[in-house]
């Protein structure tokens, strides 16, 4: 049996924090320098459709002392309105995030741009980017279906709004806010399920607790933004592998160094400390207003089974849920998981790809419209098992890490589909191989 040991240095830095470093460089006057800039393909994409739209930008890779290597991303913008008319469809590929937040910028853009993606981005849900742009002023049509081609004929006279969010979505909060950055007066994201708050801390935003419990960000419009330096810490949504790699294998103990503890980002720790886990921390500060710090974690034998019932906490842990689900499944054979509806909507159906996964595993599941129930483990199965990816790379690192924990030969459907996120996942699985 495997045992997985050692310091991890190179977590990939945080893919939302990174996609923001780069859109708001486009939007700051002067020089943005980023540092530790992820190399996944969702964050390359950003870059690239920037790159189609005229922003000046170049990446580097600095060499560590002890090995490794760190990207750096330099930006040069003079500020609102220094995008130029891409000449072909801009192209995010996977990257949700990529088409969503852009969308905001574009709709202040004086011409019209076209963003297209990947199969997988082209039948994903975007009335939720067509609706608040379209109370601004911008002209947004999408397919018959509601999904891109997303085609936009932006305004400079974008209107200020105050605009609450239907289904809670940092995406659609930053699209929102990225936009009325350019808006003629204040405007007023209002969210009643917290999200993310990235772009809230990178932009320096206000934000107000409502009497009835909700939050609004508010956003001063034409209000020039100056260019300054970005770190970008790890990214506590690739480390949520790793973490259940070290509890659920026997005798694992690992490190994971600078990783991102922004409340908003570390729900699903909270929910494995519950449940039993032994996860400890070291060297806590803020770096550039994100909380970071060391992540200790080791094998646990005595893990309950996790069940998730709070709207509120759905929305705070909506990326880490596969591999939540998956470690409580391989932990204790239980889990249970309602109020997720937006979970099909992901880069794959989350809740039917879970399911289908683990049903291959031997577990008896129950599925529901928002959620599913792992009832037990009913068998298990001898030989290699097929696992389904769709397309999905955090499904994909989930039964990843179930085949070490299961001691299982899992033959993934199309596991380069990792690089969205993290290029160097089975590498640092490797290194930690004791
Ligand atoms: C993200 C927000 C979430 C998340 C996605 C990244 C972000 O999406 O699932 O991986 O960086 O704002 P939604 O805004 O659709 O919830």
């Amino acid at each position: 049996m495997k045992v997985f040991k050692g310091v991890v240095t190179t977590l990939p830095p945080d893919k939302s924090i990174s996609h923001r470093a780069a859109l708001i460089g486009a939007l700051a006057k002067g020089t943005t320098e980023i540092t530790n800039f992820s190399g996944g393909y969702d964050n390359q994409s950003t870059l690239e459709v920037l790159q189609a739209c005229g922003i000046r930008l170049r990446q580097e890779l600095d060499t560590l002392p002890g090995g490794g290597t760190v990207r750096r991303v330099c930006m040069e913008s003079d500020g609102f309105w220094s995008l130029s008319c891409p000449a072909a469809p801009l192209m995010c590929n996977n990257s949700g995030s990529t088409m969503r937040m852009m969308a905001g910028i574009l709709a202040a853009q004086p011409f019209e741009s076209v963003l297209v993606g990947d199969e997988s981005l082209m039948k994903r849900p975007m009335r939720r980017i067509q609706d608040p742009l379209t109370l601004m002023g911008a002209d947004v049509s999408l397919s018959p279906t509601n999904t891109a081609p997303v085609t936009i004929r932006g305004t400079r006279e974008l209107k200020p709004v105050t605009y609450e969010l239907p289904v809670p979505s940092a995406q659609v909060k930053s699209l929102v806010a990225f936009a009325a950055l350019h808006a003629d007066g204040e405007s007023r994201v209002i969210e009643s399920l917290p999200s993310r708050n990235h772009t809230e801390l990178m932009l320096g935003l206000h934000t107000e607790e409502l009497p009835d419990g909700r939050r609004a960000v508010i956003v001063p419009g034409r209000q020039e933004i100056a260019a300054r330096p970005f770190y970008v810490p790890g990214d506590p949504s690739a480390a949520c592998f790793l973490i259940a790699l070290g509890l659920l294998v026997k005798g694992s103990e690992i490190v994971l160094k600078d990783v991102c503890l922004n409340p908003t980002r570390a729900g699903y720790i909270a929910l494995l400390l519950d449940a039993g886990a032994a996860i400890m921390f070291e060297n806590e500060r803020t770096v550039g207003g994100e909380a970071i710090g060391d992540i200790i974690v080791s094998w646990t034998d005595s893990i309950q089974p996790i069940r998730i019932s709070d709207k509120r906490v759905v929305a705070d842990i909506i990326d880490e849920i596969p591999m939540l689900a998956v470690f409580s499944a391989c932990a204790t054979g239980e889990f249970e998981l309602h109020h997720a509806e937006e979970l099909r909507t992901k880069e794959s159906d989350r809740i039917s790809a879970v399911v289908a996964n683990l049903e291959q595993c031997g577990f008896r599941c129950e599925e529901y419209p928002d959620g599913f129930r792992v009832v037990a483990r009913a068998s298990q199965p001898s030989g290699s098992v097929k696992i389904e990816c769709f397309h999905d790379h955090r499904i994909a690192m989930s039964f990843a890490i179930a085949a070490e924990a299961l001691d299982m030969d899992m033959a993934l459907s199309d596991a380069e589909v990792i690089g969205v996120s993290f290029p160097n996942f089975f590498d640092l699985i490797r290194g930690l191989e004791a």
